[in-house]
Parts: structure tokens; C-alpha cells; sequence
């Protein structure tokens, strides 16, 4: 018997989860959101096996990933940031925030550290008006933020990173 016998063939890695879906292209949106949900965005190799199970070319796949928001085609950060950019937030002052967080990332929103550390998303009302500004980290909440305290949260994150390690 091959060693390799009970190792998956290659570009098949969502193939249980696609094959819950008829192979039509009426199931295109649910599958896309299924393999998001299960990976917490599309990666190339799950779009190109879509693209073989409905029969589809990867560049339609694409034009509709990139066409719907609610798609994310970079892998989160294991630090998911999210910046709230809802009027009260902005009236506190969330967009000078935004610039610190982008400038100590060196990342945009939509964006993940070169590191896989941290990703960066801007947020309509995160329904928290009365702490605004707020940033969420992995779902976690901070209002009445400014930058000194923005940054302070970062470095928390990667001291707790360090003594991970
Ligand atoms: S506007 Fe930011 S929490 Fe409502």
C-alpha cells in the first residue's frame, strides 16, 4: 500500500464542504459565503476549485468576489481590527485614528500585516455610540479612544505576541 494513500489529491481541500451545493451556478454567492465562513475569506485555491465544480471561469469568480464587499479575498490577521467609521465615531475623531492604525500597520483597511499579525477593516456603527470612538479587536470592544491609547493597544497585542512565542 502507497504511504501516500491516505493523503488528500491535491486541489481538493473543499471539496466536501462544495459538494453540499448543487453543481449550478445559482449556487455561486452560497458557496463563496460557505468557504468565507468556514475560512474566514476566499483563497485562490478555493475560487479555482469552485470554478472546476460549477464550471465556471476563475475570472468570473473573481469579478464577483471582488464585485460583492461582503467578500474578502486576503486572510485575516489573527488580529482582526476593526474601525468604527459611523457619524459618532467620526465626530470623535475615528478618522485620525484610522490614520494611526494605518500608519503603525503600514497596512490600508482591507489590508493584513506582511507578519499575519493584524488586518485592518473600517466598520459602519458598531452600535457602542456612546464610547465612540470605538475599535473592535477579534469582536473585542475599546471606546473613548485616542491615539496614544490606539497605540498602547498594539503593543499590547505584540508583547502578548512575544511571550507567546
Ligand atoms: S458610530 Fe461608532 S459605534 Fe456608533
Amino acid at each position: 500500500m502507497s504511504s501516500n494513500s491516505t493523503q488528500a489529491a491535491p486541489g481538493t481541500k473543499y471539496r466536501d464542504l462544495i459538494a453540499r451545493f448543487p453543481d449550478s451556478r445559482d449556487y455561486l454567492i452560497p458557496i463563496l459565503q460557505e468557504i468565507q465562513e468556514q475560512e474566514g475569506y476566499l483563497s485562490e485555491a478555493g475560487i479555482y476549485e469552485v470554478a472546476d465544480y460549477l464550471d465556471l471561469p476563475e475570472s468570473k469568480i473573481f469579478g464577483v468576489a471582488t464585485f460583492y464587499n461582503q467578500f474578502k479575498l486576503t486572510k485575516p490577521g489573527k488580529y482582526k481590527i476593526q474601525i468604527c467609521r459611523g457619524t459618532a465615531c467620526h465626530v470623535k475623531g475615528s478618522f485620525d485614528l484610522l490614520e494611526t492604525l494605518q500608519r503603525e500597520l503600514d497596512i490600508k483597511p482591507g489590508e493584513t500585516t506582511t507578519d499575519g499579525l493584524f488586518s485592518l477593516e473600517t466598520v459602519a456603527c458598531l452600535g457602542a455610540c456612546s464610547i465612540a470612538p470605538v475599535v473592535t479587536v477579534n469582536g473585542e470592544f475599546y471606546g473613548r479612544l485616542d491615539k496614544k491609547k490606539v497605540v498602547a493597544i498594539l503593543e499590547d497585542l505584540r508583547k502578548q505576541e512575544l511571550s507567546n512565542e
